[in-house]
């Protein structure tokens, strides 16, 4: 099998190209012949060393894959060889293949294309939890999503639409702003150019009739932009702590909490995962359902083959990828 190895931390162009012996298989595992392995930012950051866990080199990076089982273990009863399915397998998914317990492999629904079963999993689940678990949203509040035309930021406005909030998306680019459009935001900010705070205000006033602020602040980007963001929350609003694209940690004034009794909330999906297994299934099981029946629409990825990984990922640190990206063996 083909994978993408990461030999030693350092840059994207070290990564390389290697043939391996194929995984062995358990009596209760499947093997999948990958159609495409979803890229994630925090990918880029495994392989640069920058992220809070290191894994042991040499490894495979890649945690969404997406393709067809082409074997099963002796045990497996509930899975087909020629069946489409779906699994994350933390790290080892950029590859031809991988083999995951047959109980890890979801079967892909119909509505979903391989691309977006191998990218919506993280960037819906992140929104989902966020939206849902944590800031217990409701219907007609309304959300200022930060970098609405990337990933999670993407995923948050179809999830806020869906869920009836009135959305104000902020991205640096038209494409990114026309992507959040066309997953229901009711405007957008061109965060390169405009001032979000003042914009959001303004929106908020216009589609909700209260120009005090915003319900929601989402913020995947950090940095002085997630701090201007604080500000445009109104009475009671919540600010959702959910990443730092932009390299910087925000330095959120408390003062700034203090007013208007605004509430700060950590979003950590990854670490509750771990803890909450039984309760994450049955999230990505409404998850699921909800694409089938339209209410969320997953963009198509963009498609590199496997080989260009360190393109991919040099383009999604570079703000390049609207939506999401998969690399295909
Ligand atoms: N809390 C959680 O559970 C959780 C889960 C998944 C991901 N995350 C985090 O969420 C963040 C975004 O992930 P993603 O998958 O959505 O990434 P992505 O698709 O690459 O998008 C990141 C966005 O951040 C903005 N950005 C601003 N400054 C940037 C910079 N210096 N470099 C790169 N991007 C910059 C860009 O939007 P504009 O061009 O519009 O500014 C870009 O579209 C990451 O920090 C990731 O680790 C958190």
């Amino acid at each position: 099998m083909r994978v993408v190895s990461c030999n030693s931390f350092g840059p994207l162009t070290d990564l390389a190209i290697e043939e391996r012996d194929p995984w062995p298989l358990g009596p209760d595992d499947v093997r999948i012949a990958v159609s495409a392995a979803g890229v994630n930012f925090v990918d880029a950051l495994f392989v640069q060393g920058l992220y809070q866990i290191k894994p042991p080199l040499p490894f495979v990076p890649g945690n969404e894959i997406a393709g067809v089982v082409s074997e099963i273990g002796a045990d497996v009863t509930t899975l087909q060889v020629g069946q489409r399915v779906f699994t994350n397998v933390g790290l080892g998914g950029y590859a031809s293949e991988v083999a995951v317990p047959a109980k890890r492999a979801v079967p892909t629904p119909d509505s979903m294309t391989d691309g977006q079963a191998a990218t919506f999993t993280q960037s819906y689940s992140t929104a989902w939890f966020a939206l849902v678990k944590r800031a217990r949203v409701s219907a007609g509040q309304s959300m200022l999503v930060l970098g609405a035309g990337s990933g999670v930021g993407l995923a948050a406005v179809d999830v806020g639409r869906s869920l009836g909030m009135t959305v104000i998306a902020a991205a640096s680019s038209a494409e990114k702003r026309a992507a959040a459009t066309a997953r229901g935001a009711a405007a957008v900010i061109d965060s390169s150019a405009e001032d979000v705070k003042t914009r959001a205000k303004e929106f908020a006033q216009e589609l909700t009739g209260d120009g005090t602020g915003v319900d929601v602040v989402y913020d995947p980007i950090g940095g002085a932009q997630g701090e201007q963001a604080l500000r445009a929350l109104r009475e009671d609003g919540q600010f959702l702590v959910i990443g730092f694209a932009s390299g910087a940690i925000p330095q959120l004034p408390a003062n700034q909490v203090l007013l208007r009794n605004r509430r700060v909330t950590g979003v950590d999906w990854g670490a509750w995962v771990g803890r909450h297994q039984q309760e994450n299934n049955e999230m990505l099981a409404d998850i699921v359902a909800a694409i089938g029946d339209g209410r969320l629409s997953p963009v198509e990825p963009i498609a590199y083959p496997l080989d260009q990984a360190a393109q991919a990922l040099q383009d999604q640190l570079d703000r390049k990828i609207v939506g999401k990206t998969v690399l295909v063996p």
